[in-house]
């Protein structure tokens, strides 16, 4: 393993908006995996980015009044735009690349060249149909009832001179791929594809448009663009240096370990991809693993459905590492999962707050409390021999050592043994890209040494220190132990609450490596043991839905337009008409909230005539009622008089009406006090 290259990619997003909990789900999963592999000591490149060409941002860019390049470059490096969400998600790619890159369209341009020269792309007519949301052409055999298979949304005619991408050449070459190796994952996506694509036939793919120019030209035959997808794809290679200058690592890294994407996307990573691959004569990627959706409500997350999940919020709320650790440990990497806050805050106050916060605040208070913060020399020793046979059972590669005979205790051996067996089935579950699975076996361990702590019961131990010292330091040894390896195999999930854990244990770096990971009794016995700050405080769930609840509902007002006015009226009304509404000047003297209802307001004015006049209005949402007395108003004084809750209202207040983020806004009309009551507004 050890200087072993690996190199493994995210999909590279469409900058349309902004990304949303799915998006980062792919995202955490790559990272995590590209930790762990670095863990084991392997050269890596992780690789993500961004696919910033295609008609849904040129039209998305006129839409908001500015060139699709000043478009995505806001969304990208913009404030809370892509690469400030990696940075906050403590993502740990290696490169970042944007398809409008000056090397990428001019190695685009190149590789679309190639392929035309070679054959595999000809010119003719196309006929079909288009889903502009997801810039995938479709055969009318291809649709669902008529719309896009993939999105379910309408599809457009087409068609226009275009250029073709011979994928019927290769249809046989893929289908054993797909059915005779294990390049795709997991199996179920491979029944799909065959069925689904390569069964009915493949079809020669269209590969240019003319119809708009937000994308690659085609630079020997001007009006074309490149196909969105065709550029997309080889930002896997060009990113390593493939036909331009920019970087010089593709002999190194290519073919890729693994392209993890999202399901909708496996057609275009297993069939376009490897097909297109063999045209240029080129190494295919190992594996491609189609990873399932986080759901909302039982449906696909998008901004057009309004119900997408701010990671920003989420990551504030409860910590970037309880995010990360949660989309991993909870939704088994190849299937779909419903994300709901609950299960979220569930999952913290579980796994994280329970299980492992505690193991380790119990461990280290126990030390502190019973031992000043350092166990005695001597304290790890081990001897029983069930160790061994119990360990080599469990296929541990636990190496034991000393000798302490007074320590014959049953739950050391299989404590020991559980965690020297560790390494190797969460390492088998890695790199079967089973993160959920992993997790879970580093949780079994977690939840042994808590019943450990029952079982060994440290503060009755602690009662006769003469009697017990000893075996009561080698208990708190081997609960420090088992942190120690959790910590190390959590590492990739969780980068920073792990670096607080090892420094509450007292694990310095030479303790923290995989090599360490499956050896007990490496942790110095006397070393510093400190009760830090709770690595994952319990979170109230029921306030925390309460103000996450507000957060978003924050959220989704922000996103409404700031100011929405009453469209103006085109109907005219004639001067004599608009004359006979009589306008005037008043003051108001009194003014008290209507008994039994929320909304009226009831008004004692002066309007000049020496009478009071008396107005009511629903405008209590608005103003207190004692601060509106003395302010001079404009009033309708001719409307008819009318009855509101049995008191009579005897005009109308004016005042100014707009919306603002979906909020509707009142203001009374107020002049200046100067103006005496009854002057007419004219
Ligand atoms: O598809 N749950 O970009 P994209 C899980 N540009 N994953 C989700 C998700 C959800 N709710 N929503 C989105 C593209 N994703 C192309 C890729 S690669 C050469 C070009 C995942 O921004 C989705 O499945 O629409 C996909 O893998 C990734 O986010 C990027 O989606
Ligand atoms: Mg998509």
């Amino acid at each position: 393993m050890e200087n072993e290259k690996f190199y493994i990619t995210t999909p590279i997003y469409y900058p349309s908006d902004k990304l949303h909990i799915g998006h980062t789900y792919c995202t955490v999963a790559t990272d995590a995996m590209a930790r762990y592999k670095r863990l084991q000591g392997c050269d890596v490149m992780f690789l993500t980015g961004t696919d910033e060409h295609g008609q849904k941002i040129e039209d998305k860019a006129r839409e908001a009044g500015v060139t699709p390049k000043e478009f995505v470059d806001n969304i990208v490096e913009g404030p809370k735009g892509v690469k400030d969400l990696w940075k906050l998600m403590n993502i740990s790619n290696d490169r970042f690349i944007r398809t409008t890159d000056g090397y990428h369209v001019s190695a685009v341009q190149k590789i679309f060249k190639k392929m035309h020269d070679n054959g595999d792309i000809y010119k003719g007519t196309y006929k079909g149909k288009y889903c502009k949301p997801c810039e995938s052409f479709w055969t009318e055999s291809q649709l669902v009832d008529g719309k896009c298979p993939d999105c379910g949304r309408e599809v457009q005619d087409a068609e226009e001179e275009a250029y073709f991408f011979r994928l019927s050449k290769y249809a046989d070459r893929v289908r054993d791929l797909l059915e005779n190796t294990d390049f795709l994952q997991p199996r179920s996506r491979v029944n799909e594809m065959v069925k689904n694509f390569i069964d009915p036939g493949l079809e020669d793919l269209c590969v240019s448009r003319t119809s708009f120019t937000w994308g690659i030209p085609v630079d020997f035959d001007p009006g074309h663009v490149v196909y969105v997808w065709v550029d997309a794809l080889f930002n896997y290679t060009t990113a390593l240096g493939f036909l331009n200058e920019q970087y010089g690592d593709y002999a190194k890294y290519w073919p890729a370990d693994v392209h993890f994407v999202g399901k909708e996307i496996v057609r275009f990573h297993s069939i376009i991809w490897p097909a297109m691959l063999m045209s240029m004569d080129m190494p295919l990627p190992k594996h491609v693993f189609g990873h399932g959706w986080l759901l909302l409500d039982g449906g696909k997350m998008s901004k057009s459905k309004g119900n997408v999940v701010d990671p920003y919020i989420l990551a504030e709320k409860f910590g970037v590492d309880a995010l990360r650790f949660f989309l991993m440990r909870t939704f088994p990497f190849g299937s779909d999962g419903n994300f709901s806050n609950e299960l979220l805050i569930q999952t913290i106050n579980t796994d994280l707050a329970n299980d492992l916060g505690n193991l380790v605040s119990r461990t280290t208070a126990m030390v502190g409390k019973y031992f000043g913060g350092a166990l005695p020399a001597g304290c790890g020793a081990i001897d029983d021999e069930r160790f061994l046979a119990d360990a080599a059972a469990q296929g541990s590669s636990v190496e034991l050592s000393a000798v302490n005979p007074a320590d014959p205790s049953l739950y050391d051996a299989q404590l020991v043994a559980m965690a020297g067996g560790l390494r190797g089935v969460y390492a088998s579950a890695m790199d079967a890209f089973a993160p959920h699975t992993a997790l879970s076996e580093v949780f079994k361990l977690i939840q042994r040494a808590n019943k450990y702590i029952d079982e060994t019961a440290p503060w009755t131990l602690a009662k006769d220190m003469e009697a017990n010292g000893a075996r009561l330091a080698h208990v708190l040894y081997n609960l420090l132990e088992a942190s120690r390896i959790c910590g190390i195999l959590l590492s990739p999930f969780m980068p920073e609450s792990m670096e607080k854990l090892f420094v509450q244990i007292g694990a310095g770096p030479e303790v923290q490596t995989w090599d360490s990971a499956a050896k007990w009794g490496l942790l110095p016995e006397t070393t510093t043991v400190t009760k830090g700050e709770n690595l994952f405080p319990r979170i109230d769930m029921d306030k925390a839905l309460e103000e996450l609840e507000a957060l978003e509902a924050e959220a989704r007002k922000a996103a409404l337009p700031p100011i929405e006015l009453e469209p103006q009226l085109t109907e005219s009304v004639d001067f004599d008409t608009f004359c006979k509404s009589d306008f005037r000047v008043v003051k108001v003297k009194a003014c008290e909230a209507v008994k039994k209802s929320e909304k009226l307001l009831k008004f004692t004015l002066d309007d000049g005539t020496g009478t009071d006049r008396q107005i009511l209005s629903g405008i209590h949402k608005f103003y207190e009622p004692e601060t509106l007395v003395g302010k001079t108003l404009v009033a309708i004084v001719n409307l008819p008089p009318r009855k509101m809750m049995g008191q009579m209202s005897c005009g109308m207040l004016l005042s100014a009406v707009h919306t603002e983020h979906g909020e509707e806004k009142l203001n009374l009309i107020m002049l200046d006090d100067a103006i005496p009551a009854g002057a007419k507004l004219c």
